[in-house]
């Protein structure tokens, strides 16, 4: 290990960063007129995002709906083409890549959507909706071996390979989105990013899912990407968190420095929506309700975009945006003016 590593509580700061990402921003044009349109505006959906991801890694990404989770998780695919800034998988530039090169990178990072009832064709089975990557990407698997690794496919995620040649209707929520899981998987992936996963599922099935997602991950060295709208979904998968607010990230640090030291008032209000399983520490955490819903993303705030619903805001947090900088050996960052650091926190218990 490192000195870094030893330096935080981070367990993942020695290991290969496999996914890198700078200053990726994504601003959707507002267009108005009937015969000829216009642009009025820009939807700032993403907004200079940078993280990086590890090997083996979960990196939750968290925040109230619009603010810009999946429009990410779509350039990171690219599904959709940033207007700025750099993706590198494993050191590649993936944002300069095209063609037959796209398309072999492609492989290395899947999506698992919310939605299983719409995210798998009604009209395929089972085996052509896992099957259908090996058909495009024709050297993973030779044609005849195909049937046989959708199979195996099934079994992995805990589905009956018998059940090969049934439609998406006959099987439950969370037998669909294993399907989704395993399809994900056919390529071998190196990242899986996972967009509310398990948000339109039960609760009850939601725990079997994520154990599976758990799973895999031991078992293939998967880096996941788990996006989940409060922070409750993520702990327990994720190692480090990004909090997401209005195209940028507001605090970014591990599963331990969020949950028992958050630095952001924003994660600070997140955290206190959460409930507390302990019944000794209800009550000694104060609940934060937030003024308002998050402004239209197509015209932020100056400055602080928290600012209009934040209570420790200032003048200079209108006049200034605060950056997220992440300081050598710590893991934890928070783009606030007046953050708490992990020492004040500490100093408050
Ligand atoms: N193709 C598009 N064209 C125009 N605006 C878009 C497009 N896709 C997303 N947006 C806008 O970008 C913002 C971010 O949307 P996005 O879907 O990324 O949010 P989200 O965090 O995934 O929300 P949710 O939690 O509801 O899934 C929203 O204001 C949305 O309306
Ligand atoms: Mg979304």
């Amino acid at each position: 290990m490192t000195a870094t590593a030893e330096q935080t509580t981070d367990p993942f700061a020695g290991e290969e960063v496999v996914l890198d990402v700078d200053g990726l921003v994504k601003h959707f044009p507002l267009k108005q007129g009937i015969v000829v349109k216009r642009q009025i505006g820009a939807v700032q959906a993403v907004d200079g995002v940078s993280f990086q991801l590890r090997r083996g890694e979960t990196l939750g990404i968290v925040g109230e709906s619009g603010c810009g989770k999946s429009t990410l998780a779509k350039l990171l695919m690219r599904l959709e083409e940033p207007d700025a800034g750099e993706v590198r998988f494993r050191g590649e530039d993936f944002l300069a890549l095209d063609g037959e090169e796209l398309r072999r990178m492609r492989r290395k990072i899947q999506i698992i959507f919310q939605d299983p009832y719409t995210s798998l064709n009604p009209r395929m089975s089972v085996g052509d909706i896992i099957g259908e990557p090996f058909t495009i990407h024709k050297d993973v698997v030779p044609k005849k071996g195909i049937r046989n690794r959708v199979k195996e496919l099934l079994d992995v995620v805990g589905l009956n390979p018998d059940h090969i040649n049934r439609y998406p209707h006959q099987f439950s929520g969370g037998q669909r989105q294993r399907i989704g899981i395993a399809r994900g998987l056919a390529l071998n992936p190196d990242v899986i990013i996972c967009d509310e996963p398990v948000s339109a599922l039960d609760v009850s099935v939601q725990a079997q899912v994520m154990n599976l997602l758990e799973d895999l991950q031991d078992e293939f060295g998967l880096s996941y990407i788990f996006i989940a709208h409060d922070l409750s979904v993520v702990r327990h998968i994720s190692d480090r968190i990004a909090v997401m607010y209005l195209g940028k990230l507001a605090e970014l640090g591990t599963e331990h420095e969020i949950y028992g030291g958050p630095a952001h008032p924003y994660t600070q209000a997140l955290l206190s929506a959460v409930p507390v399983p302990d019944p000794t520490l209800r009550g000694k955490r104060e609940q934060i309700v937030l003024k308002g819903d998050p402004p239209n993303p197509a015209n932020p705030p100056s400055g602080c975009r928290f600012r209009t619903r934040c209570w420790k805001a200032t003048d200079y947090c209108a006049e200034v945006a605060p950056e997220l900088t992440v300081r050598p050996g710590i893991s934890q960052a928070a783009a606030c003016h007046y953050a708490e650091t992990n020492e004040d926190v500490a100093a408050m218990d």
